[in-house]
């Protein structure tokens, strides 16, 4: 289980989080939701150990992550896979390299083992066939893809997904949201989402939790978020410009 307890973080001295608690079980898939700037990356950036919070704890099965440091942290991290928003891929290294990254610097499978491991990934993906490409020559949405190729490559227990359809047509996007659900589905994976796509976010979620004013203000299944009385959660569900929350 994951869990974010009392979590507070400011960036010189303006406050994004404050006393923010979430929960995820074991093998649940949650999806974030919440507005632009309201401390979605930030929050899941968290859960990995790349950010400490100023004050409160995240716990992986029992584990604190804020005090894991060298080695530990390292290993730790092993058992996470992460989409980070804008892909984060390494521009002088091929797709291949990429997408193979932890294994090559990780595991002891031969090259021949690798290529097979990132052919799948890719597949997954729709990118058959472009391990030799370099990040440069790729569309937004494809480096996307690889990115999330990447991401899933170790076979994590956990992954956390940072905006995965935004920027992608409609049609793959549709693809994604499903491959995240199957991956949850068949492999069991503990998967964190985080997405402005409501449509997304009812696809792939058990739970779902909205980021609000600093805090996690509800969390509930797909349905119970759509048919909340919550004027808050109502108004960012159905994008109206009208309600509490003010358009800037
Ligand atoms: N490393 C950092 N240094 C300073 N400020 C930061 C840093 N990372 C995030 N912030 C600030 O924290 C706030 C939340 O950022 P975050 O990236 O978590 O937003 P978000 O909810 O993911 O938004 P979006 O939906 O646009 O991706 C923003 O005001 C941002 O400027
Ligand atoms: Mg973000």
């Amino acid at each position: 289980m994951i869990e974010l307890r009392n979590i507070c973080k400011s960036f010189n001295g303006h406050k994004v989080l404050d006393d923010l608690n979430l929960k995820i079980e074991t093998g649940e898939s949650m999806v974030i939701i919440g507005r632009s700037g309201c401390g979605k990356s930030v929050t899941l950036k968290h859960i990995i150990g790349i950010m400490e919070p100023d004050a409160g704890s995240v716990l992986v099965d029992n584990i604190n992550v804020t005090k894991l440091n060298g080695q530990d942290l390292k290993k730790f991290r092993m058992n996470f896979g992460m989409l980070f928003q804008g892909g984060a891929l390494f521009d002088s290294l091929s797709v291949l390299e990429n997408v193979g990254f932890q294994l090559f610097e990780y595991s002891d499978l031969s090259l021949g083992e690798i290529r097979k491991r990132v052919a799948e990934c890719l597949a997954m993906v729709g990118l058959s066939g472009i391990e030799n490409a370099k990040p440069a020559e790729l569309s937004g949405g494809m480096k996307k893809r690889v990115a999330l190729a990447r991401a899933i490559c170790m076979s994590p227990e956990i992954i956390l997904f940072d905006e995965p359809t935004t920027g992608i047509d409609p049609i793959m996007g549709d693809v994604i949201n499903d491959l995240i659900r199957r991956l949850h589905d068949t492999l069991k994976t503990t998967s964190i989402t985080v997405t402005h796509d409501m449509k997304s976010a009812y696809k792939i979620a058990d739970k779902i939790a909205m980021l609000y004013n600093k805090k996690i203000i509800a969390v509930g299944t797909p349905d119970e978020i759509k048919n909340s009385d919550n004027p808050v959660i109502r108004q960012f569900v159905t994008g109206s410009a009208v309600g509490p929350i003010t358009g800037y």
